[in-house]
Formats: C-alpha cells, structure tokens, sequence
C-alpha cells in the first residue's frame, strides 16, 4: 500500500512540478523604476540553444505565435494577416554576449528582431526591414527614452534572408559592440553623447526577445510605413525567419537580479548569489520514463501496487478526474491573463519603437522603395 502510494506520489509530483516551474516563470511586465518588482531570474552561465529541437519552456516562453522546427532551425512564421511572432527567454543577462544565428524574414512592411530588452526599457537591437535583404539595423536604447533618432546604424550583410549570418552582440558596463560574422561593424562606449554620458546607457538585466512581425498594417503612420517599406502584401503570407542557434552569455553568476532603487544605474542592481534556476534546468538530467520509474520500484512493490490498485483505483479516478477539471480550469484561466499581458507587451515593445521610427525618418527620409 505504502508503495502504490509513493508511486503514484512520484508521478503526480513530477506533473504538478512541471507545472510549477512554469508558473513560476510567467513574469509580469512591471518597470522598477516606478515600483516594485519581483526580482529577475539569472542566466548565470553561458549556453548555446540549438533551435532545430523543441525549446525547453522553463527557459523560453513564445508568446505570440508558435515556433515551427525544421532540421536547420526555429522558424517564426506570419502565417495570417496581423500575426506576429515573439518567443522571450525567462532568464535575464547582467552584460553578456548574445549571438544569433539569423535568417531575415522577407517582404515589404516585415519586420525581423533579436534584442535584449531590460524590465526598464534598456535595449540592444538587431533589426531587420524585409524590403532589403542586404542589411541589418543595430540600435539601442536606454531607459525606454526615444526622444532623439540618432541611435540607428546601418550595416551591410549579403542575402539575409536565404544564408544564415552570425549576428553578435557583446555587452559590458564599458562598451557596446556588434559583430557580423566575426567582424566588428560598430562600437558605443558607456560614456558618449548617444547615451547621453552613460545615463542612457544599456545597463540593467535584460532578457532575449526574437519577433517577427508586421508593422505595414493599415492606420500606421506614414514614417513608420516607409521604415518597413509600406504595406504588407498579405497575398504573399506565409513571412517566415529562420532562427538556427543562439549562445548567451550571462557575464554575472548569480541567481537573479534585483533593482535597488530607481536610478535604473548598473550599480543599483544587486546579484543575488546562488544557483540560477536556468543552471539548474539546463543541467538537469533528462527525465526517467514511467517505465523506468515503474522498474525501479521492485518486485515487492509491484505485487503491493495490483493489491492495492484494485482498492484504490475507483477512488483514485474519481479524485484524479477532480484535479483535471481543476487544472483545466485554472490553466485556462491563466492562459486568458497571460494573452492580455502578452498583447500588451507586444504593443508596448512595438510602439515604443514606432515613435522613435517616426523621428528617425523626419530627419533621414532616405526610404527608396523597391520594385
Ligand atoms: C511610470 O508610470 C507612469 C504611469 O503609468 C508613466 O507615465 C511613466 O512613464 C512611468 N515611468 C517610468 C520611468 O516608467
Ligand atoms: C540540430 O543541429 C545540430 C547541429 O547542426 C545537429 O547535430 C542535430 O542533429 C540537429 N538536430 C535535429 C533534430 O535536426
Ligand atoms: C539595405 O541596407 C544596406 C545597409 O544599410 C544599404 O547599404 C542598402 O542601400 C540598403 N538597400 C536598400 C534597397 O535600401
Ligand atoms: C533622453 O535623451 C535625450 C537625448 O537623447 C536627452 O537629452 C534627455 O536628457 C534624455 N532623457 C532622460 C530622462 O534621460
Ligand atoms: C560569431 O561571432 C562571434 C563574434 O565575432 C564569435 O565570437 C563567435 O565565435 C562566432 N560564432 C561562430 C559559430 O562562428
Ligand atoms: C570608445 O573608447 C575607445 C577607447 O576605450 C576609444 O578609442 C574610442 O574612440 C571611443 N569611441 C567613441 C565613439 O567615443
Ligand atoms: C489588421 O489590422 C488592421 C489595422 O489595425 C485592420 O484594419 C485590419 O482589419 C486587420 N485585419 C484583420 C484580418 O484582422
Ligand atoms: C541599496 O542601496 C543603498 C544605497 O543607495 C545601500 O545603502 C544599500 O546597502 C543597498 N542595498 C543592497 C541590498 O544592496
Ligand atoms: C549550487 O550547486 C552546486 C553544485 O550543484 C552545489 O554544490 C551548491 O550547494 C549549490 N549552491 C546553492 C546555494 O544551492
């Protein structure tokens, strides 16, 4: 009896954990420079995930869209009109490196994006317009502050939407820098104008965003049409990036970060010291099977399981089927919240840039478009 009751201890454990760890995961948009917030999980380590295999959802979260896996890679895909895709890691980085490995989405009104974005707005952009697929953008912000449009550069890189390119990003508390396949196309220092001597600086813990989405869409403004270079032809769905692998590094180990104050300063931050849940997950053993779990209990045990299964079994599936309805109704009813956050989210992330695109093209207006 004892034994059929730890088996089936084990194997309920094991589903409730997965679903706590999830859970636990689902972080909130809050900025800490106006409240408080939870503190944020750490990457801890250096990894590189391989996209060709299904992402772990402890690490990974796809909020909008789903990812479809090929042999190369993770592919984001407009599949309808207005779709968008945006997959972001549950673990932050304190400074790092984040290299990707990136096939650009291509179509007038696209847009392809691999940044690092911090709760208080920080941001270290790769852009993609996908009516030229020969070049990337390279941006940043700090503290979500889009008042001028002098940030942008503009880098060369042959076929981006039919080769994979090497797209790395490294970050300290000293410079900023962006690779292309191994060549160094731009570097910002902590303390220039453009960062505004440092106080717009990227400097707090940021997470990994990857999104491919439209922002040609009717009642756009005009400037933000011609930087994606006009409306989307939604004949021409499916729009489809190609993410083959991407390596993090977290160059602070710890457990998560956490905002003292609201200077948003890299000084402010402090690194709670520990295990990284994101170690853990990422070292974690692979699971035993049921069968495996099953085996290991013994001879003994088994013969106490069909004796007792036979007592337990009718209260068990009653109670059992109790739970499911519970389950279902509150993952629905966290999914319905989780959709809202998300759509916010995704606005927030979208609009803030749209208004710096704005003045960006007040000043350049050198939008050609393409035949
Ligand atoms: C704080 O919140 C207010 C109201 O939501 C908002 O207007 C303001 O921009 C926020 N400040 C920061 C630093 O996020
Ligand atoms: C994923 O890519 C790696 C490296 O290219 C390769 O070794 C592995 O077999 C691929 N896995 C799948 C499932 O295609
Ligand atoms: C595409 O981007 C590259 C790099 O910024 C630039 O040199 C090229 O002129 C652009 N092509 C078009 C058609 O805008
Ligand atoms: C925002 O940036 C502009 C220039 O880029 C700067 O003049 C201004 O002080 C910044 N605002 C804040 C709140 O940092
Ligand atoms: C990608 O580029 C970065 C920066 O140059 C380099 O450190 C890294 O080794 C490159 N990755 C591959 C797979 O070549
Ligand atoms: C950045 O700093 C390096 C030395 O640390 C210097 O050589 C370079 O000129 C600086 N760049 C800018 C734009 O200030
Ligand atoms: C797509 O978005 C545009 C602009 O918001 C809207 O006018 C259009 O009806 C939307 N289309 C669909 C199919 O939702
Ligand atoms: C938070 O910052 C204050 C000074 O601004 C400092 O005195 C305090 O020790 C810091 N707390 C932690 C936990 O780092
Ligand atoms: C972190 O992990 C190591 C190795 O798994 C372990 O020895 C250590 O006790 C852990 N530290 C904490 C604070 O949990």
């Amino acid at each position: 009896m004892r034994s059929w009751f730890s088996f089936l201890l084990l194997s309920l454990t094991t589903i409730v954990g997965v679903t706590n760890a999830t859970t636990e995961y689902t972080g909130t948009t809050c900025n800490p420079l106006n409240k408080t917030c939870d503190a944020d999980p750490a990457l801890g380590t250096e990894h590189t995930w391989l996209f060709n295999s299904t992402l772990d959802s402890d690490l990974w979260d796809m909020r909008t869209g789903t990812l479809d896996y090929t042999s190369e890679g993770a592919d984001f895909i407009i599949k309808t009109e207005n779709a968008s895709t945006l997959l972001v890691s549950n673990f932050y980085i304190f400074f790092g490196v984040m290299e990707a490995h990136v096939k650009m989405a291509k179509g007038a009104g696209i847009v392809s994006s691999v940044i690092l974005q911090s709760d208080d707005l920080d941001e270290i952009d790769w852009e993609w317009v996908g009516y030229n697929t020969s070049g990337v953008q390279s941006d940043f912000f700090g503290k979500g502050n889009t008042t001028t449009s002098d940030r942008g550069g503009y880098h060369a890189v042959a076929n981006a939407d039919t080769e994979f390119h090497n797209y790395t990003s490294y970050w300290d508390r000293d410079r900023m820098e962006w690779w292309i396949d191994g060549d160094l196309v731009r570097t910002v220092n902590y303390s220039e104008p453009l960062t505004v001597y440092g106080k717009n600086y990227p400097q707090t813990p940021c997470q990994v965003k990857v999104s491919n989405w439209p922002v040609g869409v009717k009642g756009q403004s005009q400037g933000n049409l011609e930087w994606g270079g006009g409306l989307v032809d939604w004949d021409d769905v499916p729009f489809t990036m190609t993410v083959s692998k991407i390596r993090v590094q977290d160059f602070s180990t710890g457990k998560e970060y956490k905002y003292n104050g609201t200077t948003g300063t890299y000084g402010s931050i402090e690194v709670v010291s520990g295990n990284s849940t994101a170690v853990t997950v990422i070292n974690k053993k692979p699971e035993k099977t049921l069968a495996q779990k099953w085996a290991d209990l013994g001879n003994g045990a088994h013969i106490g399981v069909y004796v007792g299964a036979a007592v337990a079994g009718a209260l068990m599936i009653a109670g059992f089927g109790f739970w499911c309805m519970k389950q279902r109704r509150s993952g629905r009813l966290q999914r319905a919240l989780n959709d809202d956050e998300h759509t916010a989210e995704l606005t927030t992330l979208e609009q803030s840039k749209l208004r710096w695109r704005q003045s960006e093209l007040r000043s350049k207006g050198s939008y050609q478009p393409v035949p």
